[in-house]
């Protein structure tokens, strides 16, 4: 079926969808390459054959789907009614709320403003429902038009709207409840030395406990992931400069302080998981202007949750660090200004994050042990960066 790619408004491309093997099998027509996905732009820049381009297509519009590793996807698929993930992407037109992509049938009128998520409701009950809850029931009929079909990520998850915001609701990954605990210290963390971050909340769905927080992008707004940014377009090995310089080149102020940042949050709670999908930059898609970084996210594979073990605090780990995984020690050495985390303004997180594990317990049954040890280990964090930055004084 032939389709058009559109970004938003704009048309961006022509190319041949098969819809059994769910791939774009021929390139029609280029229309405005500059509103094309980043990482298909620069296979273009680079001269790629049609094929190559066609190849990229494909792969980033799979991309847009539920990945195979999300957590109980085959229980997820089943529910829907669908075999694979690849089937739901044609759906609702490829559309997301993390970006303005979609593809339109070729010979339709239909416009962004009349099938958006952004602005248009969709049914959020019934996915939430069929995502968090034990039931196994599988008879009800879901709605496949919804921005559920192209999450990306292994944490089960839903998109809700709540009064007329839209929040993306995140769990826990198998039996564990520390995710959602420790978006929410993230975000505690950000708070206080001022980082621009999102904001993650705790709530209770199904009795799970699940993240929350506000969509941070809106009807003229996309996120671009890192991974696109660099994709052919750094040396492996200096990938963190020359992504600051990419983001510099392109307008986007305090991008080094910024990303810093980012990695500063990292350092205090050992995020283990900050690979390249996991951070980006926010353009206009109107403009093409880069606006700024996107706020701090998905910061959940932190204090060692993996490792965690009843008798012994392990205080440090490891971390992504653009293609590498590298001790947090040598992570931290690659921050050029560390003077200006005023680390007093973290005096009382540790215990603001103890009441709120203590909250929950009811719902999580974390025993007092496992909360004084979470707190032990962050405690130790918070402890380890003031020295660091004590002795880099
Ligand atoms: N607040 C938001 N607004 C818009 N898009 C978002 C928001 N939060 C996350 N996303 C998009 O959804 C994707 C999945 O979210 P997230 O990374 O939090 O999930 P995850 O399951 O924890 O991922 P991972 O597999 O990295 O652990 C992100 O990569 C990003 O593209
Ligand atoms: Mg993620």
């Amino acid at each position: 079926m032939k389709y058009i790619l559109m970004n938003k408004n704009t048309e961006v491309l022509v190319a041949e969808y098969d819809t059994l093997l769910k791939g774009f099998n021929e390139l029609i027509e280029i229309k405005n390459i500059d509103y094309a996905p980043i990482i298909i732009k620069n296979s273009c820049q680079a001269n790629q054959k049609d094929n190559a381009i066609l190849e990229q297509l494909t792969n980033w519009f799979k991309g847009r789907g539920i990945p195979s590793f999300r957590d109980d996807l085959d229980l997820l698929l089943a529910k829907l009614n669908v075999t694979t993930a690849e089937e739901l992407l044609d759906k609702a037109l490829g559309l997301s709320l993390s970006d303005q992509y979609w593809i339109k049938p070729y010979d339709s009128n239909v416009e962004y403003k009349d099938i958006n998520f952004f602005e248009h409701d969709f049914n959020s009950a019934d996915f939430t429902n069929i995502t968090f809850s034990d039931s196994n029931d599988y008879s009800s009929k879901i709605s496949l038009i919804s921005p559920n079909n192209t999450t990306d990520g292994r944490l089960k998850k839903t998109w809700i709207i709540d009064n007329h915001k839209r929040y993306l609701v995140k769990g826990g990954y198998k039996n564990e409840v520390m995710q959602p605990f420790n978006e929410v210290l993230a975000s505690m963390i950000c708070e206080r030395l001022g980082f621009y971050h999102t904001k993650y909340q705790i709530d209770v769905i199904a009795n799970k406990i699940v993240s929350k927080c506000e969509c941070f992008v809106n009807t003229d707004t996309e996120l671009i992931p890192a991974h696109q940014i660099l994709h052919n377009n750094c040396q492996k090995e200096n990938a963190y400069e020359d992504y600051i310089n990419i983001l510099e080149n392109n307008g986007i102020a305090k991008a080094r302080e910024k990303i810093e940042d980012m990695f500063i949050l990292d350092y205090i709670i050992l995020n283990e998981d900050r690979h390249l999908n996991n951070f980006g930059i926010i353009r206009d898609v109107n403009t093409l202007k880069w606006l700024d970084v996107a706020p701090i996210f998905d910061n959940g594979q932190a204090l060692n949750i993996l490792d965690y073990n009843d008798e012994e605090v392990i205080i440090n780990g490891q971390g992504r660090f653009f293609y590498n995984v590298n001790d947090f020690e040598k992570i931290i050495s690659h921050i050029k200004n560390i003077k200006r985390v005023d680390i007093s303004k973290l005096d009382g997180v540790v215990e603001e994050f103890d009441d709120l594990l203590h909250q929950y317990q009811s719902i999580t049954h974390m025993t007092d042990r496992r909360i004084n040890k979470i707190c032990t280990l962050l405690f130790s964090r918070i402890n380890k960066l003031k020295r660091y930055i004590d002795i880099n004084e």
